[in-house]
């Protein structure tokens, strides 16, 4: 069981250097930084019926079971040590977490109670999907799951825990949501739970590539483990300021190199000092359509359907970045932390190694928008880094089974992030970025005509047709064009919310006050 999704590591008890700022652990909620370790996630979205009930229920029970970044911290520790002694069985670490929609901080705090507060979330996330293109009905109404659009949903409550052992009747996760169930009674009606389950191939996604290989590292949390840079965890790991995540730290400035402090990002109440905004989207992946199509378009197009997936994700299934491997996967270097996030884009100027339009040169262009007077910037690097997000997701539904050739079984991503802006974190990603066919601006091809990046093969979204630039590479040499047209999304959202993950003084001392 890891929570390395966040790819932070807590071997060192000294995460922090002297002028990095001083991370309140014991106040932070465990899945925002650091994750949750989690092999089975339980999702319990609840609408409060009873406030006082509700309250009393917090009070006396739930803060003091949320499991904090400094436990969740301890917990990666006593892995590593149990690891290390040769046991194979996972320990049983149950997590908790809590967070609240516009809706149910409303209800807590009163009608005014979210006044300032970032303005996609207090929208909510049924009402933003039109903007991100999802897919949506005539009056702009998502198409998402009927149970959890079937009333107001107030909250989420993750539990998370190891898998059930083969013995047992139930996971030690699920004997926690039953606890939970009954302490809160009928002061809430839960509106629809769902489970996340890691896949038999550990770390996988269900299109079957590596993922949490990349996530920001965070200063005052994230030891650094690369001697040339001090700014850096892992080698290509760029440290942020807190603020970046989680309210009351310095954050990242747009305008400036990422590694000078910004402003702390602006409180509408002083009660969110620690908390962080989640975002979340149930992300329904069509896999034997996905592979299909890999199969299909490699014969077509005379290359390996592997580096068809390859050029469309940006990295292979072992999580070698295709910006190093070009041609072929290298599983050593997909498994080796200290080198598989260790590149940037800017040199790949005729996209021969790495499309322009690949999901992680969309979601994370890192060094890409360099050349500050083509694109207008301040300072690209600086904007870069202002639009980053904690990845914390988890895969839902089963394996594809042998008879599948369409997909039959609803399967995907529990995509979470945590971010202290949704509007320019988030929702700037999905919609100017993933969404935007010119994005990256100013691009061209080995023989200098414009390039057109196109969507982001796995998660942009399109009112019509979708299409990517160059999936042919012209590595090392040459200059045939090319495009790979997508007749269908292999990625559609089925369910979303937008929630606040607050401190546990702000649950103790505010939200929770009688
Ligand atoms: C079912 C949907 C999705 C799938 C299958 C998927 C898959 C992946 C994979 C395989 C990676 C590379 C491994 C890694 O760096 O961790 C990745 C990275 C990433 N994804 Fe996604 N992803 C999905 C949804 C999203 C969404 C909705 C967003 C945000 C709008 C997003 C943002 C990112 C970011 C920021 C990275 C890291 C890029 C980097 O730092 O190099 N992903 N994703």
């Amino acid at each position: 069981m890891s929570a390395s999704i966040s790819g932070l590591n807590a071997s060192n008890a000294n995460l922090a250097a002297p002028g990095d700022p001083i991370i309140r652990k014991r106040e932070i909620q465990g899945d925002v930084l650091v994750g949750l370790q989690k092999d089975e996630e339980h999702f319990l979205f609840f609408k409060i019926v009873d406030v006082a009930r509700f309250k009393a229920a917090l009070r006396d029970y739930i803060i003091a079971e949320i499991t904090t970044t400094e436990e969740v911290l301890s917990r990666e520790i006593q892995i590593k040590a149990y690891k290390a002694s040769g046991r194979r069985s996972r320990l049983p670490f149950v997590g908790l977490n809590i967070g609240f929609s516009n809706d149910g901080l409303s209800v807590l705090l009163g009608a005014n109670g979210t006044d300032g507060m970032d303005a996609s979330f207090v929208a909510g996330a049924g009402v933003r999907a039109a903007g991100l293109l999802d897919p949506v009905d005539a009056n702009g109404k998502p198409d998402w799951l009927a149970a959890f659009a079937s009333d107001t949903i107030h909250g989420v409550l993750l539990v998370t825990g190891p898998a059930a052992s083969a013995s047992a009747a139930k996971s030690p996760a699920q004997k926690k949501v039953d606890d939970i169930v009954n302490v809160l009674g009928h002061s809430i009606k839960l509106v629809y739970r769902d489970v996340g389950v890691t896949r038999p191939q550990r770390g996988h996604e269900h299109f079957g590539f590596l993922d949490g290989v990349s996530n920001p590292g965070v200063r005052g949390i994230t030891p650094r483990d690369n001697p040339a840079d001090d700014n850096q965890g892992v080698p290509g790991q760029d440290l942020l300021w807190p603020g970046a995540f989680v309210f009351g730290y310095p954050g990242q400035d747009p305008n400036q190199p990422f590694e000078k402090p910004g402003a702390p990002p602006a409180m509408a109440h002083p009660w969110m000092a620690d908390g962080s905004y989640m975002v979340f989207r149930r992300l329904n992946q069509f896999v034997p359509e996905f592979h299909n199509f890999l199969q299909s378009e490699g014969r077509a197009l005379g290359i390996d359907p592997q580096l068809v997936g390859a050029r469309m994700v940006g990295r292979w299934q072992s999580g070698a970045p295709i910006m190093i491997a070009p041609l072929q996967d290298d599983p050593a270097l997909g498994a080796d932390p200290k080198a598989n996030n260790n590149f940037e884009f800017s040199q790949d100027t005729g996209e021969r190694r790495c499309p322009f339009a690949a999901h992680i040169r969309k979601t994370y262009p890192r060094d890409d928008l360099e050349d500050p007077n083509k694109v207008g910037l301040l300072n690209p690097e600086g904007f870069v880094q202002a639009h980053r997000i904690m990845r914390a997701g988890i895969p839902f539904g089963p394996e594809v089974a042998e008879d599948e050739e369409k997909t039959k079984h609803e399967r995907g991503l529990m995509f979470v992030c945590y971010q202290t802006s949704i509007i320019e974190q988030f929702e700037f990603i999905q919609i100017s970025w993933a969404n935007a066919t010119g994005f990256p601006i100013n691009k061209v091809h080995p023989d200098k005509t414009p390039a057109t990046p196109g969507h982001d093969p796995i998660i942009g979204q399109a009112k019509g047709a979708r299409a990517m630039d160059e999936i042919l590479p012209n590595y090392p040499m040459g200059d045939t064009r090319s495009t790979l047209n997508m007749p269908d999304a292999f990625v559609k959202p089925s369910a979303a919310g937008y929630f606040f993950v607050p401190s546990i003084s702000a649950l103790r001392n505010t939200l929770a006050h009688p």
